[in-house]
């Protein structure tokens, strides 16, 4: 008799699954037995994600497509609404969807949107989705933060990151990913007891599709004199993985993690008055407690 998998009958929902870290993080847990729900905003590239991920799993593997713009709040609370309407459960949720725009960008809701899309839309998304992943008994909370939080500073940049003519890409994105942490903080303290664990990690220096045609040209530069030093997207993808599955950190919450292993955050992340206050932001900005 086959062994079952070890993460059989269990959902992962892992967004910005069409490339880089994203996709991989999805193949690694559907070739370890989960059904997955891979969210992109590219039909096309979803697509060939989709095909990839069931060639690598194998024909019995539930690979499903949500198609969602997740710089949009109103996006968010529509692919909740549909995942409330059509799953009992939620095991897994993977925060991996990220951007680093070169040039300052508002969304049509009046965000900047490296703020939208790499902490409003996790921050908002997971807290729609608390039925499912309470429903799970023992769910895990993902989100892919980044070293770059420890040049973040979310309160004493916030004219830099909301302003046209003092934007900073570096900043914004810095601070984003400071939020992440943050965020990733108070949640693990606000589902104390729940059985929900929030954990967040730095997946290394990726080579993936992170530089993107609208990239600052001083990052386009930097990045590629990195590129030989870079890891892979699989080996980027391991402490996601790790965090989603290993049998290890089932109760571990609240933690940053690099290379599986916990790992030491700036002090700004570690300050729980300011993962409350980016909390009560973060509400206000979205709508959603
Ligand atoms: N690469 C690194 O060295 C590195 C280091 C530290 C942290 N990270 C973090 O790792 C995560 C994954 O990045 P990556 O390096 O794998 O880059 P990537 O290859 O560009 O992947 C980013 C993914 O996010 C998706 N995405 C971006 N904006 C979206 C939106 N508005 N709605 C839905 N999906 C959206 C992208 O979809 P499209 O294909 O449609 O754009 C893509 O699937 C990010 O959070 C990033 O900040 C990366």
């Amino acid at each position: 008799m086959a062994v079952p998998l070890p993460l059989a009958g269990k959902t992962a929902l892992v967004t910005g699954a069409t490339s880089g870290i994203g996709l991989v993080t999805a193949r690694e847990l559907a070739c370890l037995g989960a059904r997955v729900l891979l969210v992109g905003r590219d039909a096309a590239r979803a697509e060939q994600a989709q095909a990839d991920i069931q060639l690598a799993a194998g024909p019995e593997a539930h690979v499903h497509i949500k198609r969602f713009d997740l710089s949009l709040i109103r996006n968010v609370q529509s692919l909740a609404d549909e995942l409330l309407r059509e799953l009992n459960q939620l095991d897994i949720l993977v925060n991996n969807a990220g951007i680093m725009p070169g040039a300052f960008t508002l969304t049509e809701e009046g965000h900047e949107l490296s703020w939208a899309t790499n902490h409003l839309a996790p921050y908002a998304l997971t807290n729609l989705l608390l039925p499912l992943l309470d429903a799970a008994g023992r769910a895990r909370v993902v989100t892919v933060s980044s070293m770059a939080h420890w040049v973040g500073e979310i309160e004493a940049n916030r004219e830099v990151r909301n302003s046209p003519d003092k934007y900073s890409w570096l900043t914004a994105y810095a601070d984003s990913k400071l939020a992440n942490i943050l965020f990733t903080q108070e949640l693990a303290h606000r589902l104390d007891l729940t059985g929900i664990t929030a954990n967040c990690l730095h997946p290394g220096m990726v080579n993936t599709g992170l530089i993107r045609a609208d990239t600052s040209t001083v990052m386009k530069a930097l990045w590629s004199m990195g590129r030989p030093f870079m890891i892979t997207p699989e080996q980027g993808a391991r402490t996601s993985v790790y965090l989603a599955s290993a049998p290890e950190v089932g109760g571990i919450s609240g933690r940053y993690f690099a290379n599986c292993r916990p790992a030491r955050s700036s002090n700004r992340a570690q300050n729980r008055t300011e993962a409350a206050r980016l909390w009560r932001i973060s509400a206000e900005e979205t709508g959603i407690e």
